[in-house]
């Protein structure tokens, strides 16, 4: 365990992200302090995801905070390489977990990292994905709020982004209170001994220095089921309101529908072995993903003359099209006119996609991941860490 060391009264200032004197100035009577204040006084009452409604009320409880970092597993100088957003989602629902566990707010990092290898603008325009190789949208990091609801999940997990108007105000306006306490230094110390030991629960900022490579490794005893505070699909359900409003009318539109996701791209990366054999993590995803598999697998589950919606990051123009002959085929492309206003990257894309997987009667993963799903692949979808030669017959 570390061993924590504490910064009291006026020494705050220099463990705190202070902005400039400016900003605070500004930000300090604006109404981001009293719409927090708003959030957090709703009494969770998110029936329809499940959860029960806490009693403590988050005015007197809460005004403590929890800082894991100031990004989403991506330390600065590997920001180039970040995870994809299911990654990322794995390790901030961890955080909110603890947020949750402690009962305080939790500063949530105001910008979300994005991955240039998922996100080329081609698949909103198949015809244009051949000859769109350098993807054009933007890259690098995209501001949180532009993917999440923030009060949304405020209403279940309280939280303050890390920028001027919401997180420095609250800093600066508990300093000049003299409010609050202080803050304590921890890395390494378990959820349990942060909200056990004084020396932590006391703090008005736990800052937590989570694993800078991926959060998600401070969730390990996740497969303990009381570990489990936030189900799955928490965030995905807490997508923007634009991104919300937009899979709803798609929804609208489509109707009844079934949905299959058919991951390609990404995970079909193959190497040689030195014999200059091809080798491939999941040996028969290739095969399992082409059309005329998927026909064949999906058939006892959908029924033909279905309106089927395909989420892939497969480019190759018509790649799906095979399927026509038995179901009415739909994209995100046929919805770019709702779409292309309100898309910035791929991260936004995806977030709409998976709400319309959701909302499909019967959806086929690319794997399995848990018990029940139905997948397309029997390969474990687990990094096997075993290379082995694709599979393109029936075997
Ligand atoms: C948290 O700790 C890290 C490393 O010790 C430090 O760089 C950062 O400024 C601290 N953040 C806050 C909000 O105290
Ligand atoms: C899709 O790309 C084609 C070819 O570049 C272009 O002509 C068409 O206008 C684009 N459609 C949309 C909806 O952007
Ligand atoms: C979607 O677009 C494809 C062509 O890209 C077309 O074949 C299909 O009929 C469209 N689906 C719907 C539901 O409009």
């Amino acid at each position: 365990m570390a061993i924590p060391y504490r910064i009291t009264g006026g020494g705050r200032q220099r463990a705190l992200p202070l902005p400039p004197k400016g900003a605070l100035l500004a930000a300090a009577t604006t109404a981001s302090v009293l719409s927090i204040l708003c959030v957090l006084s709703f009494t969770d009452s998110l029936a329809y995801l499940g959860f029960q409604a806490r009693s403590v009320d988050k005015r007197e409880s809460s005004r403590r905070y929890l800082y894991w970092g100031g990004a989403v597993d991506c330390p600065g100088k590997h920001c180039g390489s970040c995870a994809g957003l299911g990654h990322q989602e794995s390790s901030l629902r961890c955080a909110l977990e603890e947020a949750l566990f402690l009962d305080r707010i939790f500063v949530m990092p105001s910008r979300m990292c994005l991955n240039s290898v998922h996100n080329a603008k081609g698949i909103l325009n198949q015809s244009n994905a051949a000859s769109d190789k350098s993807g054009g949208w933007e890259t690098g990091s995209c501001a949180m709020e532009s993917l999440y609801d923030i009060d949304l999940i405020s209403r279940t997990v309280p939280v303050v982004l890390d920028n001027p108007q919401s997180w420095y105000a609250i800093v600066s306006r508990s300093t000049k209170l003299g409010e609050g306490g202080d803050v304590a230094h921890a890395q390494g110390v378990s959820r349990q001994e942060l909200k056990d030991n004084p020396l932590y629960s006391n703090a008005f900022l736990i800052n937590r220095t989570a694993s800078p490579l991926a959060w998600f490794m401070e969730c390990k005893d996740r497969t303990k089921r009381s570990s489990v505070m936030l189900p799955y699909n928490f965030l995905p359900t807490m997508p923007a309101r634009k991104l919300r409003d937009a899979a709803n009318k798609m929804k609208e539109i489509l109707g009844d529908y079934d949905a299959i996701h058919v991951r390609r791209g990404d995970l079909l990366k193959n190497r040689k072995d030195r014999f200059g054999v091809e080798r491939s993590l999941h040996p028969h995803l290739d095969r399992d993903t082409r059309p005329e598999y998927i026909k064949k697998r999906i058939a006892k589950w959908i029924p033909r003359g279905h309106t089927l919606f395909i989420a892939s990051n497969e480019r190759t123009p018509g790649f799906f099209s095979p399927l026509s002959d038995r179901y009415k085929l739909a994209y995100s492309s046929n919805f770019s006119s709702i779409l292309e206003p309100i898309i910035e990257n791929n991260y936004q894309l995806f977030m709409v996609e998976r709400l319309i997987m959701q909302g499909a009667k019967t959806f086929v993963k690319t794997m399995k991941e848990f018990d029940n799903d139905l997948s397309l692949c029997d390969d474990p979808k687990k990094n096997t860490k075993v290379w082995q030669e694709p599979v393109y017959t029936d075997d």
